[in-house]
């Protein structure tokens, strides 16, 4: 139980999740690619008609197998937005990689795809787009620049899966894209995530690179007669027991969407207005972008405003949060000699960026509290 009232987000029972884990656990294949994983790989590919999917532990680890499976090697350089989840860009850091920080666009907060092609040099091994709160980036401008310099694509979809670019799904477009099921994200199971592989070159040694470095896959499907150490590798397989929370979560996409459309929606009824009179700003979505609903943030005036409204909130029991700290700033992006406006609109949202509570079972009558000590605290 969450100590606040309205708590920032709160995970939801959306179907058959415990009918499904009291079948994975009486089943007797609790371990990983039991009958559970292969049904959301077979949803996920269907439903985003891509060729191969591979649950993993989490997106973090999706992530490090995209880096196994690109080869990084130490001198690499891969371009990242500064403004993101720290794993989007440890997970490279971890096999040698130098960051190179892409400042961010002040409408979508995403990748400034203007900036991309100064930043290529032939040390460039990947581009990684993450697609802020479910909205994509300038997917066609990154494509044609990365396919121009050879540079494949790593899509960082933790918040955007079901959402569209251009009618096409995030997470088609990259040679490789991550997924997070963590329990603050559209579709939970705790703690899980996946690889979408596009490129079919990728996928043999994906299923070896996730099966600690061996061809157990291949065994399984009895392609070898016995398995063995061919590559290098770790254990990036969930539970099958979590995989059945996933399913039930995944059957239920269109539900869960819904109800997230009409959270976000109502809080844009409430609040635009008063925004639009208080210098402040709602999240931008091109018109040619699905979105996947994942959160509601707000651009405050100032870092003071800021403060203000989430010790307000916070008074009312409401508990809303600031997000990404801007990562060149970071001790360790310190390191490779990132300083103040290297990221300029970077630094500059962090400090003003404001997300309130937002959860599939979030009331209108709790987002009119939410608003009402909104318009109060200002
Ligand atoms: C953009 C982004 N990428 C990656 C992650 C990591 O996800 P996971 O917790 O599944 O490893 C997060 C987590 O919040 C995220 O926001």
């Amino acid at each position: 139980m969450s100590k606040y009232r309205i708590p920032f987000s709160k995970p939801a029972l959306v179907g058959n999740e415990i009918e499904y884990i009291s079948q994975a656990v009486r089943g007797g294949h609790a371990s990983g690619d039991g009958p559970f994983t292969k049904k959301c790989h077979s949803l996920l590919e269907e439903a985003l008609g891509i060729p191969k999917t591979l649950l993993t532990t989490s997106c973090t680890h999706a992530l490090e197998m995209a880096a196994l499976l690109l080869d990084i090697q130490p001198g690499d350089e891969v371009i990242v937005p500064s403004f993101t989840f720290v794993t989007t860009v440890n997970a490279f850091v971890l096999r040698g990689a130098r960051p190179v920080f892409i400042d961010i666009r002040p409408d979508t907060l995403n990748m400034d795809e203007r900036s991309l092609e100064d930043l290529i040099t032939p040390r460039t091994k990947a581009i990684i787009p993450v697609h802020y709160a479910g909205v994509g980036c300038e997917m066609n401008t990154i494509c044609e620049i990365a396919d121009r310099h050879n540079v494949p694509i790593v899509e960082d979809n933790a918040h955007g899966l079901f959402a569209k670019y251009k009618t096409r799904w995030l997470g088609t477009f990259g040679a490789l894209a991550a997924l997070s099921f963590h329990e603050t994200k559209n579709f939970i199971c705790g703690e899980g995530g996946a690889l979408l592989i596009n490129d079919p070159q990728y996928i043999e040694r994906a299923e070896i690179v996730r099966e600690k470095g061996t061809n157990r896959s291949r065994f399984f499907r009895g392609q070898v007669d016995k398995y063995t150490w061919v590559d290098i590798g770790s254990s990036y397989l969930p539970s099958d027991i979590l995989a059945a929370y996933l399913f039930a979560q995944l059957e239920a996409r269109e539900h869960v969407l819904a109800q997230r459309k009409r959270v976000f929606e109502h809080y844009v009824e409430r609040l635009q207005d008063w925004a639009q009179m208080n210098d402040v700003r709602l999240p931008t979505v091109p018109p040619y972008c699905e979105q996947s609903y994942h959160m509601f943030y707000m651009l405050l005036p100032s870092l003071e405003k800021r403060k203000n409204l989430i010790a307000h909130l916070k008074d009312k029991s409401i508990l809303s949060v600031f997000h990404y700290l801007p990562l060149h700033l970071s001790p360790m992006g310190r390191k490779w000699g990132y300083q103040e406006g290297d990221c300029p609109v970077t630094e500059e949202v962090s400090d003003r960026l404001v997300r309130l509570p937002f959860y599939n079972e979030l009331s209108p009558e709790q987002q009119q509290t939410v608003c009402a000590a909104i318009f109060e605290s200002w």
